[in-house]
C-alpha cells in the first residue's frame, strides 16, 4: 500500500527530508543558548545521552508506525489500533501532535523571521567591524520593534504556506540537496574563524567538561526535551514522513544517519559560537538572542563577511523552512484525508492559525514582556516550555509504550528487519529504558524525589 500523498523516490530522499526536518533552529539557535543557560558541559552530556537512549529508539518507532499506517499520524494510529484490536484512544498521539505542531510553529516562525531580518542587516554591512556592545544593542532595538518583527514573522509564514501547499516531494528534495551541504560548509568556515580568533580552548571546556554540581533537575528536563525537539520526534512529524517511506528501506540505519547528522550540526554550532561569546565579552546565558549576537560579530570581522554572513543566514532560513514544513505535515495530511481538502486551503488554514498564535510570541519580546503566564514565564517561554518539556516527551512516551506493548512483537521485528541478537537490545530500549527515563526525569523535575543533582 502506498500513501495517497505520495512516496519518497528513494532512501536518500527520505534522509534529506528527515534531516531537513531535524536540522533547523533547534540546532543552530536553540542548542547553543540552552547550553549557555544551563551551564555547559553537564547539559551537553545529558542531551547526548538522551539522544542515544531515548531519542533514537523513539525515532525508529515513530518512522516505523508511519510506514505501517501510511496515513497522517491521527489516521495511522486509528487504523493500526483497529488492526491490532486496540482502543481508538491511541489516536490521541496524533491529536496531541497536531496541537504541538501548531504551538511550535507559532514561535518557530517568529524566530525564523529574525533570521530573515538578520540576513538583510548583514548583507547591508550593518555589522562590519562591530563589537559586543553594538551587536547587543542591535538585537535589543530589533526585538523592541513590534512592526518590524511582525513583518518578518508574517513573511516567513507566507513562504512556509506557499511551499507546503505544493506537497512534500516537490521542492523539498531539491532544497535540501543543495542547502544542507552548503550550510555544513559555512558552519565549518565559522568554526575555522572561531578557532583562529576566538577563545577556542575555553569554548571546548565549556561545552564538554562535565561537572555534576552544575546540573539542576530543570536542566535535565530541558536536555531531554531538547533531544525530542532537535530530532523532530514526539509529535508525528517524523511519523508523517515515515508514511511516505518505501517498504524496502532499513529504518534503523537510516535513523542512525539522521541522528548523527543532526547532532553534528548542533555540536559544530556550539563550538563555533562559544569561543566568539567568550572573547567578545558576551554572556553565555544571554538566552534566545545569543546566536544573533555571536554570529554577526564573527561575520562582521571576517573579510567579505557581509556576503558570507548573508549567505549563512539564508541557509539557516532554509533549514528553518524545511523544519517548519514538517511541523505542519501531520495536520495537513489529516485535513486532506478527512475533509478531502486541497493542500493549499489546508495550508492556509493552518498557517493562519499559527500566525495568530505567534503574535503572542512577538509581543512577549516587547509590549507584553512584563506579562507572565506562570511564575516569570512570558508567552514565548510558556509555549516553548509546554511544547518541548511536556507535549513532545509525553507523545514520545506513548509512542514507546504503543510499539513495545500494544503491537505484536513479530510485526515490529519484521518491519525493522532486526537480527535476532538485536531484538533484546531493542526491547530493552523501547520498552524499558526510553519510557522509564522519561518518567524519572519528569518526576524528578517536579521534585517528587531527589537524586544527586
Ligand atoms: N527539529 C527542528 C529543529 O531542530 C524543529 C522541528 C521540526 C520539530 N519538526 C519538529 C520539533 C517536530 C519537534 C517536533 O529546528
Amino acid at each position: 500500500m502506498e500513501s495517497q500523498h505520495g512516496t519518497w523516490s528513494n532512501r536518500l530522499a527520505f534522509i534529506f527530508a528527515a534531516t531537513g526536518s531535524a536540522v533547523g533552529l533547534g540546532n543552530i539557535w536553540k542548542f547553543p543558548y540552552m547550553t549557555g543557560e544551563n551551564g555547559g558541559g553537564a547539559f551537553v552530556i545529558i542531551y547526548l545521552l538522551c539522544i542515544a537512549c531515548i531519542g533514537i529508539p523513539i525515532m525508529i518507532a515513530e518512522v516505523m508506525l508511519g510506514r505501517m499506517g501510511r496515513q497522517s499520524p491521527i489516521n495511522t494510529m486509528l487504523s493500526l489500533s483497529k488492526t491490532y484490536g486496540r482502543s481508538s484512544a491511541w489516536s490521541s498521539i496524533g491529536w496531541m501532535g497536531v496541537a504541538a505542531g501548531f504551538i511550535i510553529l507559532s514561535y518557530y516562525a517568529v524566530i525564523a523571521g529574525w533570521i530573515l531580518h538578520y540576513m538583510f542587516l548583514i548583507a547591508q554591512g550593518h555589522f562590519t567591524g562591530a563589537d559586543g556592545e553594538f551587536v547587543s544593542n542591535t538585537f535589543s532595538d530589533f526585538t523592541a520593534d513590534v512592526s518590524l518583527m511582525m513583518f518578518w514573522f508574517t513573511l516567513f509564514m507566507i513562504i512556509t504556506v506557499t511551499i507546503i501547499s505544493r506537497g512534500v516531494k516537490r521542492g523539498l528534495e531539491l532544497f535540501v540537496k543543495w542547502a544542507m551541504p552548503l550550510l555544513f560548509l559555512l558552519m565549518f568556515v565559522l568554526l575555522g574563524y572561531s578557532m583562529v580568533s576566538g577563545d577556542f580552548a575555553r569554548g571546548v571546556t565549556f561545552l564538554f567538561s562535565f561537572n555534576i554540581a552544575d546540573l539542576s533537575s530543570e536542566a535535565v528536563l530541558s536536555a531531554m526535551g531538547h533531544a525530542f525537539f532537535t530530532l523532530s520526534i514526539g509529535m508525528g512529524a517524523i511519523m508523517a514522513y515515515g508514511s511516505y517511506l518505501p517498504r524496502k528501506v532499513s529504518i534503523v540505519s537510516t535513523v542512525g544517519v539522521i541522528a548523527v547528522l543532526d547532532t553534528l550540526v548542533a555540536l559544530i554550532a556550539g563550538l563555533a559560537i562559544f569561543p566568539i561569546v567568550f572573547t567578545n565579552g558576551l554572556q553565555p546565558d544571554a538566552g534566545p538572542g545569543l546566536l544573533f549576537q555571536a554570529i554577526p560579530l564573527a561575520f562582521g570581522n571576517l573579510p567579505a563577511g557581509s556576503l558570507f554572513g548573508a549567505l549563512f543566514f539564508l541557509l539557516v532560513s532554509f533549514a528553518a523552512l524545511t523544519s517548519a514544513i514538517s511541523l505542519v505535515e501531520p495536520a495537513l495530511a489529516f485535513f486532506v484525508e478527512k475533509y478531502k481538502m486541497k493542500r493549499l486551503y489546508a495550508a492556509i488554514i493552518i498557517g493562519f492559525t499559527c500566525w495568530v498564535l505567534g503574535i503572542g510570541t512577538v509581543f512577549s519580546f516587547n509590549i507584553w514582556s512584563d506579562f507572565h503566564i506562570v511564575q516569570s514565564m512570558t508567552i514565548f517561554d510558556f509555549v516553548d516550555s509546554v511544547s518541548q518539556k511536556i507535549l513532545l516527551p509525553f507523545g514520545g512516551f506513548l509512542i514507546a509504550l504503543y510499539v513495545a506493548y500494544k503491537m505484536p512483537v513479530q510485526a515490529v521485528i519484521e518491519n525493522l528487519d532486526l537480527a535476532k541478537k538485536h531484538t533484546h537490545v531493542w526491547k530493552a530500549l523501547i520498552g524499558v529504558i526510553a519510557p522509564l527515563s522519561i518518567v524519572i526525569i519528569f518526576l524528578h523535575s517536579l521534585g517528587v524525589f531527589k537524586l544527586i543533582f
